[in-house]
């Protein structure tokens, strides 16, 4: 196996996925960590805790008060076999940060340069000593800039609106397609023109179109390269 080394030094195996919203990535990440005997770790779980932070504290998450309710916000993270769960100020909210108003604001949050510092410390010292597979958008770029496979997943921003539209269905949530489709076009525009670590894909990031794959090519994709990269067979 070969090893990753974090900016501050340590020796972790990490596979980096990142992309835009809707292209499976936390269905294929978990199934993919699964698969390797690795552990999952959703970042934007983190953005989404610190943004539910924002709005129960009433202020405007696009506003410099953000910084204080993010400074004072516990966040944590248990990363396991199964879901992520997300714990803020010790209250368990992994239902209530996939909200449709923590998904409206959590752009607005993710975009100041101090959360994005305090959220990358956390999500490096999951890595110590961990065999993880970690999602989210600069995982690659800027989390992990030497992990040992990074993967770009893409698809097509009607075949994401799809997918998300569908996830909320099943999930009991109001969801009307067509704006979720603007949901996901404002938040791809958001994300990748913003000044502080944009989405885009690393250098050396395998990109995967899923638009026409099915999650188990995906998977079985992502399976071969770690096998090929990281030596690591299911
Ligand atoms: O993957 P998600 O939809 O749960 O992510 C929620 C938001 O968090 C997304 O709009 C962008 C932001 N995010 C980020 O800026 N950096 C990450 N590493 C992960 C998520």
């Amino acid at each position: 196996m070969s090893a990753a080394t974090t900016p501050t030094g340590d020796t972790v195996q990490v596979v980096a996925i990142d992309g835009p919203a809707g292209t499976g990535k936390s269905t294929v990440s978990a199934s993919l960590a699964e698969r390797i005997g690795a552990h999952m770790l959703d970042t934007g779980a983190m953005y989404r805790a610190a943004t539910l932070a924002v709005l129960r504290a009433g202020v405007d998450p696009a506003s410099d008060d953000v910084r204080d309710v993010v400074d004072a916000a516990d966040i944590r993270l248990a990363v396991g076999d199964g879901d992520t769960q997300v714990f803020l100020n010790g209250e368990d909210v992994s239902d209530e940060i996939r909200t449709n108003d923590v998904t409206a604001a959590v752009s607005a949050v993710s975009a100041h340069a101090y959360v994005r510092t305090k959220l990358v410390e956390l999500q490096r010292r999951h890595a110590d000593d961990q065999f993880l597979v970690v999602e989210g958008r600069d995982i690659g770029t800027v989390v992990f800039p030497n992990a040992a496979l990074k993967v770009f997943l893409t698809a097509t921003p009607e075949a994401r609106a799809e997918r998300r539209h569908r996830q909320n269905v099943a999930a009991g949530r109001e969801s009307i397609l067509a704006e979720v489709l603007e949901a996901v076009n404002l938040r791809d525009h958001l994300d990748s023109t913003r000044a502080v670590s944009p989405l885009r894909a690393a250098d050396d990031a395998v990109v995967v179109d899923t638009s026409e794959m099915t999650l188990e090519q995906v998977i079985d994709r992502l399976t071969e390269l770690v096998t090929e990269r990281i030596g690591v067979r299911p």
